[in-house]
């Protein structure tokens, strides 16, 4: 049933039947313990310590990862060739003991979703004890944000505008991963979203080719480490290549058509930036590319990435997407989808069974050459190479004798850096009359469907976290006031009213239903949370989206505040009590009435496991908010998409000066509700005096802009500069500004700081019209500013 596969397998199988050689049961742990011993041995047997890999440590490693895997296809028959490029999810069809004798057989690469290394030994003690080649297995999983622990969905942690939170979240996961003997992660993702009505924007870093390509790096940075072939760090495979984040529509799974020019201006550079900084994998995304899926694009997958870009490691078919070739309607069947995806050079298949089905039959036909076939093995076969499994199949998986007794045990849990992560990821939106921090005293009513739910506070793709670990708002708070002020709570609203919409998520999370409505109308539910805020001193309402509506195949019409919870706002407003509202959600959304409204805003996204305890630290001053919009708020979707950096155009829209004839909608007023790069601290930040140390540069020379950022207010803080770079006259249509570097700069009540960005060919460089990187002489504007829309500019000339 499940191929859109999305929701990442919480199951953890328990059971392990183990036989000795006389078919006498073992205990589990005497079976382990013995599987474990053997295993090693066996291991060192086939590759004794002279023929073992020196990782990375001789004179040229890469002819001794090449020799390696040379001496290791040649040995190969077909077959077992083809069971290198199967990377498979244990599930109904894939039972795990059936799963155990495909292994022995030399069937299979890898299996992804499974986390628990008592369940996943046995598997790689069938591959190096019972396979004739003996070759590892590799473990990989979605450690998207986080494993055990949950951090900020990406789009919070994009948010941070600080590459050292997201490094740090990365390595912690990779540690924690390790820890379960994961070997690969599925993850960054790095798909640029300019329409959030896209349900997977939560899961990206935003909408600027810049700052993601920065957060791709710090990811692979993370999840890396020095090396990936360390026991505690794994191999990023970056995701998904190329373009899935411009579906038409914004609509999941659907196709992508765009110029050669929008692709290397925009969405391009943050795959190239994870494989730059070494991402040893890539994972295909489910899309085509102007007509031709990803997964057949031989344009895509050899030109591009290979040719051009030399990546040199593993590709990843994202789930079942070689059958869907057929779907696509560029197979005729899964013997032709098979040929044309290793005709592009997809190495992994992920969890279907055409390359086992067709790929014998397609070699003895002659239709794919042995060499096409080895390509893809060696790539398979490099990875695991990288990932230090022939020189050690138990690398991270270590004895049977360490195995968590309970691996969701709080102790495997890093609370500390995902409370201090989840900090620097919550934007203050609005703050009037200094509503925030709250004084720890009085009476605060805390109101909303989402003020108690430690499921949605994780967010999509949460891999291990589990929902009863997680602070809730209602927990953070209850602790931050414990015994000095009450708290009084009403859940007010569901998320969600219509019947149908609830029954799509909940079908979509099929683990179990993760949706849980109310039952009682709406009106009593307000009532309640009415007379709750009237008894209370200020309100604070929970509201936003299930993380259900920000995930896989989660695509909304509409960015509208769901079901009844803005009329629950405003019934809350009515009040006359202050109002903060703090927004959960995994997409921007219009928030036009909140806006105006609430007397305090902040975007919390889905926080994580410290999520209560992080956003608590927020409301009541102990951590002063930093972060910054990654990606544009629309007014309405029907102005989607909204991202700041356009292309110049004819006829612009001029704020302040209306004119019919130039490019608006009617009805509403134009721009991003809240602009790209905006986000609000409790202090007062001014920057001020931009200089420029020159007014014209040669060619080849740098130049540097320089302003004051003061912080006039009364708290310490941070606050983001950023850079931005605008090319007016060129011989293309140029963006009107680009976001080329950033800073943050905490600074003491009082204190003031020189910020300096260095500008030289790399900040004024693009694609031009023949696809060909150059800087063009002529004006470039150099914009300063803590958001994108306000900025103090100067020029200078180059040429
Ligand atoms: C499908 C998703 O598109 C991809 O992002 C994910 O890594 C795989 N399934 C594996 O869970």
């Amino acid at each position: 049933m499940d191929h859109s596969n999305g929701a990442p397998a919480s199951r953890e199988l328990e059971t392990v039947s183990c036989q000795d050689e006389t078919g006498n049961g073992l205990s589990r742990r005497q079976a382990l313990g013995a599987m474990a011993t053997a295993a090693f041995a066996a291991g060192m047997a086939v590759f004794p310590a002279a023929a073992r890999p020196k990782m990375a440590r001789t004179a040229d490693p890469a002819a001794t990862k090449k020799a390696f895997v040379d001496k290791l296809i040649a040995r190969m028959t077909v077959d077992e060739k083809v069971g290198q490029l199967r990377l498979i999810s244990i599930g109904p069809e894939m039972p795990h003991a059936k799963l155990m004798d495909e292994v022995a057989a030399g069937r299979i690469a890898g299996s992804f979703n499974t986390v628990v290394r008592r369940d996943n030994r046995p598997l790689q003690e069938a591959a190096v004890n019972r396979s004739r080649l003996k070759i590892p297995l590799f473990f990989a999983y979605d450690v998207v944000h986080g494993h055990r622990t949950t951090f900020p969905i990406p789009l919070g942690l994009a948010a941070s505008f600080d590459m050292a939170v997201i490094e740090r979240m990365a390595r912690v996961s990779a540690v924690e991963a390790c820890n379960d003997g994961v070997d690969m992660t599925f993850a960054p993702m790095v798909d640029i979203s300019r329409d959030p009505r896209w349900g997977r924007t939560s899961e990206g870093f935003g909408e600027d080719p810049y700052l993601v390509s920065e957060c791709a790096r710090a990811s692979v940075r993370g999840f890396q480490g020095t090396s990936p072939d360390q026991p505690d760090t794994i191999m990023a495979a970056v995701k998904h290549f190329a373009l899935y984040g411009a579906v038409e529509g914004g609509r999941d799974y659907n196709t992508v058509d765009m110029s050669p020019l929008r692709m290397h201006q925009v969405y391009l550079p943050p795959y190239k930036a994870a494989i730059d900084a070494g991402s040893g994998g890539v994972m295909v995304a489910l899309n085509s590319v102007n007509g031709v899926p990803a997964t057949s694009n031989t344009w895509l997958m050899q030109d591009l990435l290979r040719k051009q870009w030399g990546f040199k490691g593993v590709t990843v078919s994202d789930h079942g997407a070689i059958t869907e070739l057929t779907r696509h309607g560029v197979a005729r069947d899964n013997r032709e989808a098979a040929k044309l995806a290793i005709k592009a050079g997809i190495d992994l298949s992920m969890a279907d069974q055409v390359y086992l089905a067709e790929v014998p039959g397609l070699i003895a036909s002659g239709e794919i050459k042995m060499a096409e076939l080895d390509a893809c093995v060696r790539e398979v076969l490099g990875a695991k190479y990288d990932m230090g499994l022939f020189a050690n199949p138990f690398l991270r998986m270590g004895k049977a004798e360490d195995d968590p007794v309970d691996v969701r045990s709080n102790d495997r849990l890093h609370r500390e850096p995902a409370r201090e992560i989840a900090r620097e990821t919550i934007v203050l939106l609005e703050n009037r009359n200094q509503t925030l921090p709250l004084k720890k005293q009085g009476t605060i009513a805390l109101v909303g469907p989402l003020a108690d739910s430690g499921l949605d506070i994780l967010g999509s793709w949460s891999a291990q976290g589990v929902a009863e670990q997680a602070v809730t708002v209602k927990a953070g708070i209850e602790k931050a006031i414990e015994g000095k002020a009450k708290l009084l709570t009403a859940r007010g609203a569901n998320v969600l009213d219509d019947p149908k919409i609830v029954e799509y998520l909940n079908f979509l999370n099929w683990d179990k239903p993760e949706v849980i409505q109310d039952p009682r109308p709406i009106d009593v539910m307000i009532e309640e949370a009415v007379t709750v805020a009237n008894q209370a001193d200020v309100v604070i309402a929970v509201v936003g989206e299930v993380r259900g509506m920000s995930h896989e195949s989660s695509s909304r019409v509409t960015i509208e505040m769901p079901g009844s919870q803005r009329k629950l706002l405003q019934a809350l407003k009515a009040t006359g009590k202050p109002l903060v509202v703090l927004l959960m959600n995994g997409r921007p959304l219009a928030i036009g009435w909140e806006k105006d409204n609430a007397d305090a805003l902040l975007e919390t996204w889905y926080t994580g496991t410290e999520g209560g305890n992080a956003i608590a630290d927020i409301l009541f001053g102990d951590h002063n908010p930093s972060a910054k919009l990654p990606i544009s708020f629309p007014r309405s979707a029907g102005q989607i998409p909204t991202y700041y950096n356009a292309l110049r155009i004819g006829r612009p829209y001029t704020e302040g000066k209306p004119g019919n004839y130039t490019s608006q909608y009617f009805e509403e007023e134009q721009g991003a509700l809240y602009p790209f790069g905006f986000g609000l601290s409790f202090s007062t930040f001014t920057l001020t005096d931009l200089k420029l140390s020159a007014s014209r540069i040669k060619r080849g020379e740098k130049l540097t802009a320089e302003a004051t950022l003061t912080n006039a207010g009364s708290f310490e803080g941070a606050n983001v500069v950023q850079l931005y770079i605008a090319d007016p006259y060129a011989s293309i249509a140029r963006p009107v500004k680009e976001l080329k570097g950033f800073q943050k700069v905490s600074l003491k009540p009082g204190e003031a700081r020189v910020v300096r960005f260095e500008i030289g060919p790399d900040q004024l460089k693009f694609v031009n019209g023949d696809l060909k990187e150059v800087v063009e002489n002529g004006q470039f504007n150099v914009q300063l500013g803590l958001d994108s829309r306000n900025v103090l500019e100067q020029s200078f000339l180059l040429g």
